[in-house]
């Protein structure tokens, strides 16, 4: 089964709209109408538009980072689905380990927000992964199960395939520590077994499964070159055109 590589950039609270539209335009004038690699650009709420008309055109897709599970309403300082689909946005970073740890997002609230994007027309990109101490105490697989099934209750075979998840180590992210690709692959390999056991095989197979955790030029090619790793979730070295140029490299070099 192959399937196409895919290469987000997870901004975080970086890039101001002015800062976000210079480097979505450089990055989009390298993409082009490349059809080899998927690649996302998750800017903050307030870059998404800017971003969004400096990507036009071009094969780059939007993301957001986050929206809020409601159509509409008293939700001071959130965002619906409709607002983020009328400046295009295509994916929606959910579940990220930020957003569980400073803004306690649970299991269950990361499920409500995973079904309202499906229903409302924006492909979730759900994030999981243990933190170092789970590591240490041997529960990488359980967490992770937990995480994975708890954020896809509900959703049948039609729904996962808008569906891409992303494993981030969270003791990986912006530490400069990556999971060995070994280490990755074991992961990534049970997060495929999981979706088999509740999907089947078929659906399982075509399921993006991207690494994210300092992942950069450099690791990137060992790290893609993994049976079950279909491509990053990029934070830092997404804040460069350089860098996540060189990483849309190193995916479609993988293809
Ligand atoms: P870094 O690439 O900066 O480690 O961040 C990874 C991440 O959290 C992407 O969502």
């Amino acid at each position: 089964m192959s399937r196409k590589y895919f290469i987000a950039g997870n901004w975080k609270m970086n890039k101001t709209p002015e800062e976000g539209k210079k480097l979505a335009s450089e990055i989009a004038s390298v993409v082009s109408k490349d059809a080899a690699v998927d690649v996302v650009v998750c800017p903050s709420f307030i870059a998404l538009d800017r971003v969004s008309q400096a990507i036009e055109g071009s094969a780059v897709k939007l993301g957001a980072q986050n929206f809020y599970p409601k159509t509409n309403g008293a939700y001071t300082g959130e965002s619906s689905p409709e607002m983020l689909r009328e400046v295009f946005a295509k994916y929606v970073i959910l579940g990220h380990s930020e957003r569980r740890e400073y803004f306690g997002e649970s299991d269950s609230f990361v499920n409500e927000k995973v079904r309202f994007s499906l229903e409302n027309l924006l492909n979730p990109i759900l994030c999981i992964g243990e933190t170092l101490e789970e590591r240490e105490a041997n529960e990488t697989l359980e967490v992770v199960k937990r995480q994975l099934l708890g954020g896809l209750e509900g959703v049948d075979t039609d729904g996962l395939s808008n569906v891409v998840v992303a494993y981030e180590p969270v003791w990986a992210i912006g530490t400069g520590k990556t999971a060995t690709p070994e280490m990755a692959q074991e992961v990534h390999g049970s997060i495929r077994s999981l979706l088999t056991e509740k999907y089947g095989e078929a659906a399982a197979e075509k399921v993006r499964i991207l690494y994210g955790g300092s992942m950069k030029p450099s690791n990137a090619p060992e790290l893609l070159a993994q049976t079950d790793i279909d491509g990053g979730l990029i934070g830092g070295a997404s804040l460069d055109s350089k860098s996540f140029c060189e990483l849309i490299d190193a995916a479609r070099t993988a293809s």
